[in-house]
């Protein structure tokens, strides 16, 4: 297995250009089994992800090919309804099959996606809002198993305990765009991957109205089309990278980015004194003396703070003069980076869904084990300002949603090698 081997470099120094978003480019990808016709998607990153979502899209029958790098042209002209266990348990979007195929096919049988390490993943309000389209849902032996033959337009309130849902907005959208009649669906979510979801539908033309907020009219069309699309650029990596440059107090200028789709984490940045300019598509990083204020936040859906840049957040406030708070209200388990930090030198303590950092704290290198997706990130930034050589271990997780990111760090600056593990001192090995 490979490994990160991360040496604290000091500042990091240039350009470094933002990928396509994964988490667009999964319900996207799903999107494509609308048609009969040709899809062509551009800007689509180079994950493990992907991979598991392209292997699942020809298993029911699509064809792809990648005519060139970042471009996929997807056609599902003969499709079936079944997405099985061996391929869903890869990747826990793979749920996002059920409202195309719903749609096309007026059936689906799709694994229920296994555990994620983050907390529960529930899929009820999924499971509500199909029921509220006048589907038949059944759960059993692991299958969700959905008839959908007088699948109709209606009212559905598509609200959790902790608000909106993504991948469920993505599900109950794609379900609706062919059901006849017209849904309205209250307290969808507005993050920006939904929103470029609904927009490459209304280019394959169906009638969506209310994008981009919590109420979504959505009027049934008989047939939908191809269409040419390009993936909105990766909120997250963005923000990762800015925490790059503010963690090593470098001088970064992230490209391909609109500032707007940053807000909330942008204005804490601010908050915190971080030093920036922002262009139209770029956000500079610059280079400051006097510590960063400490912070107190919480995650919420958006135009909140994202969950997904909770983790990254941890990591710089290790570095701020002040006790800083972090609550995490969508994944309130969501802080498996911690002991990692805490084993770096980091000094936090976790109270119910809040991480409590006392920062200033003295990093040094030292064997660590990523747990998902962000908290690999969060490490590696943890390791940008430690002293010595900080080796990461599962780094398949980060993977899954960065695209050469090793390469892109380096290219700035960032000591960060890719490894395996049998070349790492078999005294530092975590398993
Ligand atoms: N929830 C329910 N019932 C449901 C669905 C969700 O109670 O049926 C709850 C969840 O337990 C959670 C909250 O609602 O507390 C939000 O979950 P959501 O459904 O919005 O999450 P998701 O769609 O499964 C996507 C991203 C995640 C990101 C979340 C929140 C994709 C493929 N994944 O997940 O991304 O954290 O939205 O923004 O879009 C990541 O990229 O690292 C990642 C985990």
């Amino acid at each position: 297995m490979d490994v990160f081997k991360v040496s604290g470099n000091g500042p990091l120094h240039g350009r470094i250009q933002v990928s396509g978003a994964k988490n667009a480019a999964l319900p996207i990808l799903a999107a494509t089994l609308l048609t009969d016709e040709p899809v062509r998607l551009r800007n689509v990153p180079d994950l493990s992800d992907m991979r598991s979502m392209l292997e699942i899209l020809r298993h029911v029958g699509a064809e792809t090919t990648q005519p060139e790098s970042g471009t996929w042209e997807i056609r599902a002209e003969n499709i079936s309804h079944i997405a099985p266990y061996e391929l869903v348990r890869k990747m826990r979007a793979s749920v996002c099959l059920l409202g195309p195929l719903v749609a096309r096919l007026g059936k689906a049988e799709v694994s229920i996606p296994g555990g994620c390490v983050i907390g529960p993943r529930p899929i009820d309000l999924h499971i509500k809002g199909l029921k509220k389209l006048n589907c038949q849902v059944e759960i059993a032996n692991g299958y969700i198993y959905v008839d959908a033959s007088d699948i109709r337009g209606g009212p559905i309130f598509l609200g959790g305990r902790s608000g909106s849902t993504v991948t469920g907005t993505a599900n109950i959208v794609m379900a609706a765009v062919l059901a006849p009649g017209t849904t309205r669906l209250e307290c969808a979510a507005c993050e920006p991957e939904v929103v470029d979801l609904c927009r490459m539908l209304v280019k394959m033309g169906a009638r969506i109205e209310g994008i981009g907020s919590p109420e979504l009219t959505i009027t049934g069309v008989e047939k939908l089309h191809g269409c040419e699309h390009s993936v909105i650029a990766d909120r997250i990596e963005a923000g990762t990278f800015v925490i790059a440059g503010a963690i090593t107090r470098g001088d970064v200028t992230v490209t391909g980015i609109a500032p707007q789709l940053l807000g909330a984490f942008l204005d804490k940045l601010e908050e915190a004194g971080l030093p920036m300019e922002l262009g139209e598509d770029s956000i500079r990083v610059l280079p400051y003396e006097a510590s960063l204020r400490p912070l107190d936040v919480i995650t919420l859906p958006h135009p909140g703070y994202p969950t997904d840049l909770q983790a990254q957040l941890s990591a710089l406030m290790t570095q701020t003069e002040g006790l800083s708070i972090i609550t995490e209200r969508i994944y309130p388990n969501r802080f498996m980076h911690v002991p990692e930090l805490q084993r770096m030198g980091a000094d936090i303590a976790i109270e119910g869904p809040s991480a409590i950092i006392k920062g200033a704290s003295k990093l040094s290198g030292a064997p660590v084990m990523a747990s998902d997706l962000r908290a690999s990130a969060a490490l590696i930034l943890a390791a940008f300002a430690a002293d010595g050589d900080t080796w990461i271990q599962r780094i398949y997780h980060l993977d899954r949603g960065y695209e050469r990111f090793e390469q892109k760090l380096s290219a700035i600056g960032a000591k960060i090698e890719r490894l395996s593990d049998t070349e790492m001192p078999k005294e530092l090995l975590g398993e």
